[in-house]
C-alpha cells in the first residue's frame, strides 16, 4: 500500500505548491503519487484500502476552495463508512482570519466521523509565518514519511 492519493483544495495555486512539493519528497521516498487538481471521488476506488494526503486552503468565511466543494458534497453522499481510508491533512491559512483554516478542520471533523483514520496530527499552515508554505512541508513530509513506513511494515 504505498500509493498516496494527494488532493488539492486551492483558489490562488498556493496550495499546488505545497502539493507539488510533498509529492516531490513522497516520490523520493519511494511512494507513487497521484495529484488529483480536481478531486473526485468517483476516482477513487472506496472498497480498497488507501491512503490520502490532502493539502487545504481556506477561502471565504472558512469556506472550502471552489474546486474542492464537490468533492466534500460527494462525501457526505457516501453511505458506507470510510474504513479503508487512512489520510494526512495539512490546512493552509491565513491566522488573521477568526476561521483560520477553518475547511481543514472541518474536512479532518467530516472524515473521522466518517470512520476514516487520520495519520500523524492535522499540520496548520499560517502564511503569515510561512509565506511559503512549500517551506514548511519540506519538514512535515519526514514525519509522514516515518508514519507512512510505520504503517506499511
Ligand atoms: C478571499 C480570501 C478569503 C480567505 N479566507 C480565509 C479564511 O477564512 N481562513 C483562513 O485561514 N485563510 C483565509 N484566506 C487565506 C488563504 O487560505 C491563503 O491565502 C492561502 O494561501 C490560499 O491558498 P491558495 O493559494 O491555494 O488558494 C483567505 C484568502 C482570500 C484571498
Amino acid at each position: 500500500m504505498s500509493q498516496i492519493e494527494i488532493l488539492v483544495g486551492s483558489t490562488l495555486g498556493g496550495t499546488e505548491y505545497v502539493a507539488e512539493a510533498a509529492q516531490t519528497l513522497l516520490e523520493e521516498a519511494f511512494f507513487d503519487t497521484d495529484l488529483h487538481l480536481e478531486p473526485d471521488l468517483n476516482e477513487m476506488s472506496l472498497q480498497e484500502e488507501q491512503i490520502w494526503l490532502v493539502c487545504l486552503a481556506t477561502h471565504g468565511a472558512g469556506d472550502y476552495p471552489e474546486n474542492f466543494k464537490d468533492f466534500v458534497d460527494q462525501l457526505q453522499q457516501v453511505n458506507a463508512p470510510l474504513d479503508g481510508v487512512r489520510y494526512a491533512i495539512v490546512g493552509i491559512g491565513d491566522s488573521n482570519y477568526d476561521t483560520f483554516c477553518e475547511a481543514a478542520k472541518n474536512l479532518d471533523y467530516i472524515l473521522e466521523e466518517m470512520g476514516a483514520q487520520r495519520i500523524g496530527d492535522r499540520l496548520e499552515i499560517d502564511v503569515v509565518v510561512h509565506p511559503m508554505p512549500e517551506d514548511r512541508i519540506a519538514d512535515w513530509i519526514p514525519l509522514l514519511i516515518e508514519d507512512l513506513n510505520e504503517l506499511i511494515d
